[in-house]
């Protein structure tokens, strides 16, 4: 997969690129990373890529000629980062799993000229709160991608997280066996898979009925 981020402040995307899973899959050959700084796609001499608002309030706002023209160098889904987009999910992380590239356009200061809408594919929230930049929102959405590209994490490894099957992850341990007198439950020291593996499952359904009741509305496990 190839993902395209634009922004106004590459170096937000250095650990992106150099850090754990993201740095590895990169070095597979599955992922390639392409930062774009868009203020070279200006049309005026300095450069300048955001502007006064029409109608008057304070702050900036990108203007959408030069996000436009560098937009035209890109192919596949292109997806703006905003407050007002439709909330990310682990079922929209799945699905942009399996494009073969994606663009990322992270804005800046009071956000972009409303036009933008019209170029672009689909508008994506990690929220309901607003941050400075969509740098940081870019990475979590194409983080929660990449890992669930084949090949770049073991399958097993997601096959139970948390959302799939919209169920939270069951409880897990490791060493020691006891701490604090707060002990790792006998069932999962017995060796018995069968044994495990229900245990689980029972797991998952209680925690998710307990915290996230909602996400157990239309789950096949229940019925
Ligand atoms: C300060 S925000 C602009 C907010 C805009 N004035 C509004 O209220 O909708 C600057 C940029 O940060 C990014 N951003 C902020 N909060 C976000 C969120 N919850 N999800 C995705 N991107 C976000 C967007 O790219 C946005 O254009």
């Amino acid at each position: 997969m190839k993902i395209n981020f634009l922004t106004l402040f590459p170096n937000y995307y250095k650990p992106f690129k150099e850090e754990s899973i993201t740095k590895r899959a990169i070095q597979k050959g599955i992922l390639e990373v392409n930062i774009v700084d868009f203020r070279k796609f200006a049309t005026n001499k300095h450069n300048k890529v955001d502007d006064i608002v029409y109608g008057g309030g304070k702050g900036m706002l990108l203007m959408i000629e030069p996000i436009d023209k560098a937009l035209k160098t890109m192919s596949g889904k292109k997806i703006l980062l905003s407050p007002q987009g439709n909330i990310f999910s682990q079922e929209k992380a799945l699905k942009f799993s399996k494009e073969k590239e994606l663009t990322f356009i992270a804005g800046h200061y009071e956000g972009f000229d409303e036009r933008i809408r019209k170029i672009i594919d689909e508008e994506i929230s990690i929220g309901d709160y607003v941050l400075t930049g969509g740098e940081i929102p870019s990475m979590v959405i194409a983080d929660a991608i990449v890992r669930l590209i084949p090949g770049v994490i073991q399958d097993e490894s997601h096959k139970n997280d948390s959302f799939q099957n919209n169920l939270l992850d069951f409880p897990q341990y490791t060493r020691p066996r006891e701490y604090k007198g707060m002990k790792v439950p006998k069932v999962l020291l017995n060796g018995n898979h069968i044994e495990i593996k229900k245990w689980r499952k029972q797991k998952q359904l209680e925690k998710t009925k307990l915290i996230r009741p909602d996400l157990l509305k239309g789950n096949k496990n229940e019925k």
